[in-house]
């Protein structure tokens, strides 16, 4: 199969090292890329906002399958246009993707089927918005309804920052995405990602993660696009994974086909682990980052017909298998990170892969020879152990062998799992 993956993060280059393991893979093109994806797949130079211009390219070079890693393309309709070209593609069409697009559709679908979740309301401008809140009273949570690249959520401990965090949306804090509001109710408990594939009619669940949101030690600082994150997420027992499969991916399926808007691609389900059981906090409709990286570390099976069956309707037909192994995943973010930070600065080494351990790359590019950092989150240190505590001194240990003096990593990624390890 002549493959297609679109994106340029740490999760694309796991997609892509894993992708390139398959026996069914002829060849593996990446857009744009990064020089970790480099050593998998050939790079090609395609602007993906040009829907043309990426079928031109398919057709070109008979690409059999496109795999679209990053949300923005399928917010944007590009495998709604690759499948009208008769190109099978991995990822949601638009409408589908509006689970992760419009925080107020995610919302209102979870009401009219049913699906567990804070209670909300949706807002357009800020005097009513408020009006809630001051009726609510805090703790309470206020969204900017559109992508906000993780920015866009408020929660507030008082009712004093619900309404500033109303007034930044509403004056343009978070652009177009801020124009509409929903304000939820504060959930309780802790928080677990799960993974799940869907055709449209069969789901097939995959594996759950914890993640690192805030960029310092002891979760504290600011919220980034996550700094580390571990898979199998303990609070997921097997009880819990079937609630959240029977309460919330099932409805979900259900719903969105009744809609009209059948979902095709992965499931990215943040969830709150309450007294009552799981409740959804957001979808995303792609595989997360770095969670994708924890996850294809443990993923036993080939990925590529999993992907290939999601995509065209036969999940029925795959079973997954998965190692009995923790993964964790420790990111090396560029000093400043998630404000602002120097860029272009030199990253003198990188270690190669030891056995159950890898460096992916995620903001790095090649520049006159030289591998540099363009991002904000820049290496994923990833490591598998016989626990969490074991794969975290695995990737501990091969971090401090990445000479780049402008990156830095939180030190204690995984850390609620290590300690439940540990006092057991
Ligand atoms: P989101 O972008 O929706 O994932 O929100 C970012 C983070 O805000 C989540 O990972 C949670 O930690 C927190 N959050 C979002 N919604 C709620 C809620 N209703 N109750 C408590 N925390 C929340
Ligand atoms: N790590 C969170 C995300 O991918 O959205």
């Amino acid at each position: 199969m002549k493959v297609l993956l679109i994106g340029s993060g740490g999760r694309e280059h796991a997609l892509a090292w894993k992708i390139a393991q398959s026996p069914r893979l002829e060849h593996l093109y990446a857009a744009p890329g990064n020089p970790g994806i480099a050593e998998h797949a050939t790079l090609v130079s395609l602007d993906i906002e040009d829907h043309a211009a990426v079928i031109s390219f398919s057709k070109d070079k008979n690409i059999d399958f496109v795999v679209i890693g990053p949300e923005a393309p399928l917010v944007a309709g590009l495998a709604d246009d690759l499948c009208a070209a008769g190109i099978a593609t991995f990822g949601p069409s638009k409408a589908a993707a509006q689970l992760e697009g419009s925080k107020g559709f995610t919302k209102d679908l979870c009401a009219r089927y049913d699906i567990p979740t804070g209670a909300y309301q949706r807002f357009k401008s800020a005097e009513p918005a408020k009006a809630y809140v001051r009726e609510q009273g805090a703790p309470i949570v206020i969204k900017a309804d559109g992508l906000a690249a993780g920015k866009g959520v408020t929660v507030a401990m008082s009712e004093a920052d619900a309404l500033a965090a109303i007034d930044d949306c509403f004056d343009g804090a978070f652009g177009a995405a801020g124009a509409e509001v929903v304000v939820e109710a504060f959930l309780d408990g802790e928080e677990a990602s799960f993974f799940c594939l869907s055709d449209g009619k069969t789901a097939l669940a995959l594996a759950t993660a914890q993640d690192h949101k805030r960029v310092g030690d002891g979760d504290t600082g600011p919220n980034t696009g996550g700094m580390g994150a571990y898979s199998p997420a303990p609070v997921m027992t097997p009880a819990m994974v079937e609630r959240t499969m029977k309460d919330i991916i099932e409805p979900t399926i259900k719903g969105m086909a009744r809609d009209g808007n059948p979902f095709s691609g992965v499931f990215f389900a943040g969830l709150m682990m309450t007294q009552k059981g799981p409740e959804l906090i957001e979808y995303n409709v792609r595989f997360g980052d770095p969670e994708c990286q924890v996850l294809m570390m443990r993923l036993k099976s080939d990925l590529l017909p999993i992907l290939y069956a999601t995509a065209t309707g036969t999940l029925d037909q795959v079973t997954v298998e998965w190692s009995d192994d923790a993964a964790l995943t420790v990111v090396l973010a560029s000093k400043g990170y998630p404000a602002s930070y120097d860029k272009n600065t030199p990253i003198a080494h990188v270690p190669d892969a030891r056995e159950d351990a890898k460096v992916f790359h995620a903001g790095t590019t090649l520049k006159d020879g030289q591998l540099v950092a363009t991002g904000g989150r820049v290496l994923n240190v990833t490591a598998l152990g016989k626990n969490v505590t074991e794969a975290q001194a695995r990737a501990y240990a091969l971090a401090k062998d990445v000479t780049w003096d402008n990156g830095f990593s939180r030190s204690d990624i995984g850390w609620q799992a290590v300690a439940r390890e540990n006092a057991t």
